[in-house]
C-alpha cells in the first residue's frame, strides 16, 4: 500500500502531487501555437458543427458540477457563446428543455456517477448532443456519449478528488479556445490562450513546492466550526469548490458566496469566530474585493485571502496567500489548487481520515 501512494502518507497528497504531470501529459498534442487552437478530435465534431451551436450546458455533480461551472465561465468569456452549468442529479427532474442547437457537456472522473448517466440518457432520448469529460477510459458514461474528451489524470483513488478536477478544468479551458477559434475569438487571444495554457503545469509545480506557506492559514481555519468561502465571477466556482473540499475532508462546515452577495444576508454571521476564505485575484472586480473584505474585517472576521502578486492588500488585516498568475480567463485553474492544499492540511491537522472520509463514496453509482 505504501508503494501505491509512492510514499506519501495519503493518495490525497500523492494525487496532488502529480498533478503537474498529468496536466503535462493532457496538453501535450493538444495545442496548435501556431493557429492559437486547440486539437480535440474525439469531441467528433467538425469546425462547421461545433459552430452551429448556440448554446452550451455542462453537467456533473459535486466537484464535476463546480469545474463544469468554471467550464461555463471559460466558454462564456472565451468563446462568447452563452454557457451555463447545473447539477446532473437534479436536471432530469426539472422537465429539461433538450435543443438541437445546444452542446450538452457531461463531466465524470468516474465515468459511472448515477446522476451524470441518467442525465445522458435523458438529452439522449429527446435527440440533443452530448459530449463528455471523463477520465475513466471505457467507463458507463464514456460509452454512452456521442463525443468525448479524456483527462488523462490516471487512477484516482482518494475520495476528494484533485488531479481530476484540474485537469477537467484544462480541458474545458481547451474546449473554450477550440469553440472561440470556430467564433469571434481572435488569432492573437487565441495564441495567448494557448500559451496561457502550455504554461500551467509549471506554475502548478509552484504551488506545490511552497505549499508549506499555507500551514499557517491552514491553523487559522482548523480552528474554526464554520468558514465561508467568498469569491465573484471567475472566482465564485473557485470557492463553492474550496468549500466543497473543506467539508469533505476536515468535516468543518464551510459554504460559499458571490461576495456581492454578503450584504445581502451571509454578513449576518460574520464575527471573531467565523472566517471568511476570500479570493481576491488581480482583476476588473479587484477594488470591488477588497471593499467586501473591509466590511467582514470591520466585523472583526478574520480574513485569509488568496490573491495574485501586485494586488495591494496592505489595507487588510488577513492572512494572505499569492497564487501564481497565468491569464485572466484561466485564472480559476491555479486558484483551486490550493484549496485542495488547504483541506487537506486543515484535515491532517484534525487527524482525520483524509483518504476515506465518513459517508462518502468515490463514485456513486446508486440514485
Ligand atoms: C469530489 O471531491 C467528490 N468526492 C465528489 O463531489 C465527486 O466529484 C462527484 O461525486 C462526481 O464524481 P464523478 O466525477 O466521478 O462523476
Amino acid at each position: 500500500d505504501d508503494f501505491a501512494r509512492s510514499g506519501y502518507e495519503h493518495y490525497m497528497m500523492k494525487e496532488m502531487m502529480e498533478q503537474p504531470q498529468v496536466a503535462e501529459q493532457l496538453i501535450g498534442g493538444h495545442l496548435d501555437e501556431r493557429h492559437g487552437t486547440t486539437r480535440l478530435p474525439d469531441l467528433n465534431l467538425s469546425p462547421r458543427e461545433l459552430r452551429s451551436f448556440r448554446r452550451v450546458k455542462i453537467l456533473g455533480c459535486g466537484s464535476a458540477y463546480y469545474v463544469g461551472q468554471m467550464g461555463a465561465q471559460m466558454i462564456a468569456e472565451i468563446a462568447r457563446i452563452p454557457a451555463d452549468a447545473e447539477a446532473a442529479s437534479e436536471f432530469r427532474y426539472r422537465a429539461p428543455l433538450i435543443e438541437a442547437d445546444t452542446l450538452y457537456i457531461v463531466v465524470s472522473q468516474s465515468g459511472e456517477t448515477a446522476d451524470t448517466a441518467f442525465a445522458v440518457e435523458e438529452i439522449k432520448r429527446k435527440g440533443g448532443y452530448v459530449v463528455g469529460v471523463i477520465n475513466a477510459v471505457g467507463s458507463t458514461i464514456a460509452r454512452a456519449v456521442d463525443g468525448r474528451v479524456y483527462i488523462h489524470a490516471g487512477a484516482e483513488v482518494a475520495v476528494a478528488s484533485t488531479k481530476a478536477l484540474t485537469n477537467m478544468a484544462i480541458v474545458f479551458a481547451m474546449i473554450a479556445v477550440e469553440m472561440g477559434r470556430v467564433h469571434d475569438l481572435s488569432l492573437i487571444d487565441g495564441r495567448r490562450l494557448v500559451a496561457g495554457i502550455a504554461a500551467l503545469p509549471g506554475k502548478i509545480t509552484q504551488i506545490i513546492e511552497n505549499r508549506d506557506l499555507l500551514d499557517p492559514l491552514a491553523l487559522t481555519l482548523s480552528q474554526a466550526s464554520s468558514i465561508y468561502y467568498i469569491g465573484r465571477v471567475r472566482g465564485y466556482p473557485v470557492a463553492s469548490e474550496g468549500a466543497q473540499k473543506m467539508k469533505e475532508i476536515s468535516y468543518i462546515h464551510a459554504e460559499s458566496y458571490q461576495t456581492s452577495e454578503l450584504k445581502h444576508g451571509p454578513l449576518a454571521l460574520v464575527s471573531p469566530e467565523m472566517p471568511t476564505v476570500a479570493f481576491i485575484p488581480d482583476d476588473e472586480l479587484t477594488d470591488r474585493n477588497i471593499a467586501a473584505a473591509e466590511q467582514i474585517m470591520a466585523r472583526q472576521g478574520p480574513l485569509v485571502a488568496f490573491t495574485h502578486a501586485g494586488v495591494d492588500l496592505s489595507g487588510l488585516d488577513a492572512q494572505t496567500y499569492v497564487v501564481p498568475k497565468s491569464e485572466p480567463e484561466l485564472d480559476p485553474i491555479l486558484l483551486t489548487i490550493p484549496m485542495q492544499l488547504l483541506a487537506y492540511k486543515v484535515a491532517v491537522l484534525l487527524g482525520h481520515d483524509v483518504d476515506k472520509p465518513r459517508n462518502l463514496a468515490k463514485s456513486v453509482t446508486v440514485e
